[in-house]
């Protein structure tokens, strides 16, 4: 059957058939709003090429939890920028640390926000690689993943819902449950960032947590934006290893292998819509060159209908308090 008889736009009629048939949609509860916790008092700082994304201290993180709580976000991914910094990136297994801290009050509050605690050593490192650095600037797996099991485990027990390593460490999901297991939290879950690219879109969160590396890139642990095949290598051994859920970072130039993973494995798959993909229509939107909101929408649900069940972006909050979508 074809036209005349077979008319595709009958299906296109009204908003009314439009919702009816619809095939993605984009739902709060799946998405992940990022915040961001600075050390001092009474801090709300705006991060200049995020509008919209502030730094706060550990006082003022519950204003933007509440907020956001209460325009229906569920979860959250914390980010720490610390007070101190040293080789190794000690501060991020120190149980009073800001993150830990900030952990804690939010499960304490509202004990139904699915915490999501970020394991990486970038923001806490003085040279700020991802990890334990030899002497020649090598990026070194076996004493980066030691530590980030002490990282792991002192994030699950301030009360992480789920711990997310995204320092494309070999090993690391393997590790991280072992120590989780052996320390009483298997409960703890795991989220990878298993396909994570060593994308330029990262620029934006390089300034709000103050994470640049001072010296060399990170194509040594991040993938190659060029490849594909690998991203399910990446996959594969991290669904060996336990992780519980997968991610691919960025999202929007990288739905492709977000497609190939979802017909690939069945697990919850996460996509990060990174801080240049929010920064990028903001800017345009000033500039008067895009209709925010609708950009906004197409690019969310681009990133849904490519197959990813649940999208890390710091549109969460106003998309929430919009209140258009449940
Ligand atoms: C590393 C980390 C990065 C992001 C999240 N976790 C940056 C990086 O690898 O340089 C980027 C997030 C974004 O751009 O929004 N801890």
């Amino acid at each position: 059957m074809s036209f005349p008889y077979v008319r595709l736009r009958r299906l296109r009629k009204n908003d009314t058939i439009r919702n009816m048939t619809r095939e993605t949609r984009l739902r709060l509860e799946n998405l992940i709003y990022p915040i961001f916790v600075k050390p001092g008092k009474s801090v709300k700082n705006p991060i200049n090429s995020m509008p919209g994304i502030y730094q706060f201290s550990v006082d003022r993180i519950m204003d933007e939890v509440k907020q956001s709580y209460e325009a229906g976000i569920r979860a959250l991914l914390i980010f720490g920028i610390p007070e101190k910094k040293d080789d190794i990136g000690s501060e991020a297994w120190n149980d009073n640390g800001l993150v830990q801290q900030t952990i804690r009050k939010i499960k304490e509050k509202y004990p139904d926000i699915a915490v999501v605690a970020d394991a990486c050593f970038c923001e806490y490192t003085t040279h700020g690689h991802c990890g334990v650095i030899s002497g020649n600037g090598e990026l070194l797996d076996k004493p980066t993943l030691i530590n980030l099991g002490k990282e792991a485990i002192s994030y699950a027990k301030a009360g992480a819902d789920m711990v997310a390593p995204s320092g494309m460490i070999d090993g690391m999901v393997g590790a991280i449950r072992k120590t989780l297991d052996q320390s009483g939290f298997q409960n703890t879950i795991i989220l990878s960032y298993s396909a994570k690219y060593a994308s330029a879109f990262y620029g934006p969160f390089r300034d709000a947590v103050e994470s640049a590396p001072q010296f060399g890139d990170r194509k040594s642990y991040q993938m190659d934006p060029a490849n594909s095949d690998e991203a399910l290598r990446e996959v594969a051994l991290d669904v060996e290893e336990g992780a519980d859920m997968i991610m691919v970072k960025p999202a929007l130039s990288y739905l492709d292998i977000i497609h190939r993973i979802k017909e690939n494995f069945n697990l919850p798959l996460a996509a990060y819509n990174v801080s240049g993909e929010y920064s990028m229509i903001k800017a345009a939107a000033k500039a008067g060159y895009i209709d925010e909101k609708a950009v906004r929408d197409e690019s969310l649900i681009s990133i849904k209908r490519a197959g990813a069940d649940l999208i890390i972006t710091y549109f969460a909050k106003e998309i929430a308090e919009e209140g258009k979508i449940s």
